[in-house]
């Protein structure tokens, strides 16, 4: 790999995935709380993630403050009869402007295939949001030293043919998690080294698949069980550009620290 991509700066991002844990009263107290401590800060991009019928309540208290609402899933389908889908089009106008694909929950609770997976991130581009595709080997696959063909193979899925215009010619962004099916939820979270090398094997998949330019911009994030106690080092990485963060982005406090843990954040220009 190039020397290039030593040195190109990608904006840290951040991303907080609630699950199914907030009512919407809840989440618009937690957005406005996040809101206001972060002040309209713009080293790092912030992104939240609430469950679907909280996201237009989301997105009316984060509206002109540089944070993001993305929604945790969406349908394959653009529209029809698809009863209990939520159509890329319904989330556009809830505000959202990115989605989460292919988490592993999903895979696991909802048997979402990797083609499935590459059909949303097609769709999701082609709709204009920015598809946040998470890949991550289980404890048995690490444990028989499968983690790089899991990843190969999830990654394969989630970037069929159809996307190579839209991200080559075109230039649409998109991310990558990283994340470990047994460190999410777990308390185990991978070392800096394991992390950094499974970042780095999908930074070089992606040059390989798509071409340096793209490699070098698209931003990785790491998730599974990130804290504030554990971020700093994993931010150190060179191929780490953020966190997919779950339940510690459940608590505002928790989430603004890690949120200041990453490179270029300016403490002195956030209200406390
Ligand atoms: P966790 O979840 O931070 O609670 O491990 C991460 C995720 O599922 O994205």
């Amino acid at each position: 790999m190039s020397e290039k991509l030593d040195t190109f700066q990608r904006q840290p991002l951040i991303v907080g995935n609630w699950k199914m844990s907030l009512l919407t009263e809840e989440a618009v107290k937690q957005a406005s709380v996040l809101r206001d401590s972060l002040n309209g800060q713009t080293a790092v991009e912030v992104m939240l993630a609430p469950s679907f019928p909280s996201l237009s309540h989301v997105h009316n208290v984060v509206q002109g403050s540089g944070l993001r609402v993305v929604a945790q899933d969406m349908s394959v389908h653009e529209s029809g009869a698809h009863t209990g889908e939520v159509a890329p089009d319904m989330l556009l106008t809830s505000g959202c402007t990115g989605v989460i694909l292919g988490h592993s929950e999903r895979r696991a609770q909802s048997s979402e295939t990797d083609d499935l997976v590459g059909r949303k991130a097609v769709l999701a581009l082609a709709r204009g949001l920015f598809p946040i595709v998470c890949v991550g080997e289980s404890a048995s696959e690490r444990e028989s030293w499968n983690t790089s063909e899991v990843l190969e193979r999830q990654l394969a899925g989630a970037f069929p043919s159809a996307i190579d215009d839209m991200i080559c010619q075109q230039g649409y962004e998109f991310a990558v998690a990283y994340e470990p099916v047994w460190a999410i939820g777990s308390g185990k979270v991978a070392t800096p080294e394991v992390a950094e090398e499974s970042c780095l094997f999908i930074r070089k998949w992606l040059e390989e698949r798509f071409n340096l330019k793209v490699a070098t911009a698209t931003r990785l994030l790491y998730g599974g069980s990130v804290k504030p106690n554990n971020s700093q080092e994993l931010f150190q990485e060179k191929n780490i550009d953020g966190a997919l963060v779950g339940g510690a982005s459940l608590h505002a406090e928790m989430f603004y620290q890690i949120i200041s843990l990453a490179p270029g954040f300016k403490k002195e220009n956030t209200v406390k």
